[in-house]
Formats: C-alpha cells, structure tokens, sequence
C-alpha cells in the first residue's frame, strides 16, 4: 500500500526491476504495441482492480472505467473508446462488468442533489425506472441493491448494441461479442451473468439498427 508520493515511485522501480528479473526485454515488447481481444468497461472504484482481479498482463485488455460503468450516448469519450477498440483494434470482446456494493448505484438509490453527478446518476434511475416493477417487488434492501447493480450491467450492454461503430463491426465480421459481469467484491469471485443480449433487447432492437443507413 502506497501511502506517500514518495512510496508510490519506490514501488514503481521495485516493479520494474521484478519485470525486469523475469524477462529483461519486458519493456521492449511492452513498447511495440498493443493487440487487446478485450475491451472491459468497470466501474471507477479503487477496489475493482481490473486487470488484477482478471490475472490480465499489459496489452491483454482495453480499459475504460467510469462511476457505475455507464454506457451514456452522449458521452464522447466512451464512444471515442468503442470506436477506437471495435474499429483499430478489433477486439472479439466487449465485457461490462458492475459490482455489488457499487456506491454509485447506491448513490442513485437516494434522492439528493449531488451536483455534476445527477446528470450521471440519471442513466442509472433510468434503469431503476425501466424495471421498476421488478425492482420493488424485492423486499430486502440489500437484494433490491445487489438486483439493480445487475440489471444495470444488462442495460449498459443493451447501449453498447445500439452504438453504430459495433453494429458496423457485428454486420461485417461477426465480433464484438458483449458479456455482462458482476464483481462480487465481498468475495472476490468474477460472476459471468451469461446475459443474451439480442434476446434481451428483443423485437425493439429493430428501431435502433442502424444497417439500413449502411
Ligand atoms: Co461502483
């Protein structure tokens, strides 16, 4: 654990002489380029460590992180990253993966104003508001919470479909395939939620294809 800036460069150069230990070309292969078949996108909190939990080296996985990891339509800099991963680096796997205990989703739970983030926090009640129903026949809290982190990794891989760069990749070659997971962070286990994800967005999927504008 880094607790000082200066602990944090003393453990960045014990890492590279541990890389260096195990292969002295490390860095002169890391240095060459990238070829990720993953692009993962997690939630921001400093306990899901993602290439961590995953047992992932550098150049395995593509990563982008956010509060709640949102799929947002507007947000340029996620779409920047679906582009880049789907169309350059033509990954085969695009992974959304939530956790239990995600503050943000608990965040979204509680009416308040909370400044920059009510706007973020709107995707997520949206969800809320999607399966509602479903939601509020739960009536353990904490179930109600584990629920809504899941659904929400389901409707994030619904906006991942409706995105044109992935449409364009699917209609051509096949990938990306879209997966949702859950990081149970009480025990560390990595759960593949095996989501169908055409079979999920179903006959509605018809008003987002984007084929017939080629
Ligand atoms: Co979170």
């Amino acid at each position: 654990m880094a607790h000082t800036f200066e602990q944090i460069f003393e453990n960045n150069e014990q890492w590279i002489a541990e890389k260096l230990s195990i292969d002295p070309d490390y860095f002169g292969k890391l240095s060459k380029g990238q070829n990720p078949e993953y692009l993962y996108i997690g939630c921001s909190d400093s306990r899901v460590t993602a290439e961590d939990l995953m047992g992932a080296m550098p150049g395995q996985i593509f990563i982008h992180r956010n509060i709640a990891n949102l799929v947002v339509p507007t947000d340029s800099n996620i779409n920047a990253v679906v582009q880049y991963a789907v169309e350059h680096l033509k990954v085969k796997h695009i992974i959304i993966c939530g956790h239990y205990e995600c503050g943000g989703v608990k965040a979204a739970l509680q009416p308040s104003d909370m400044g920059q983030l009510n706007n973020w926090l709107q995707t997520l009640r949206d969800v809320y508001r999607l399966h509602q129903a479903e939601l509020e026949q739960i009536t353990e809290e904490k179930a109600r919470f584990d629920r809504l982190v899941e659904l929400n990794v389901q409707e994030q891989c619904i906006n991942i479909v409706k995105i044109d760069h992935v449409q364009k990749m699917w209609y051509k070659t096949g990938f990306p395939t879209i997966h949702g997971w859950i990081f149970n962070v009480r025990n560390g286990k990595l759960i593949d939620l095996k989501l169908d994800i055409l079979e999920i967005f179903g006959e509605v999927r018809k008003i987002y294809d984007l084929k017939p504008l080629g």
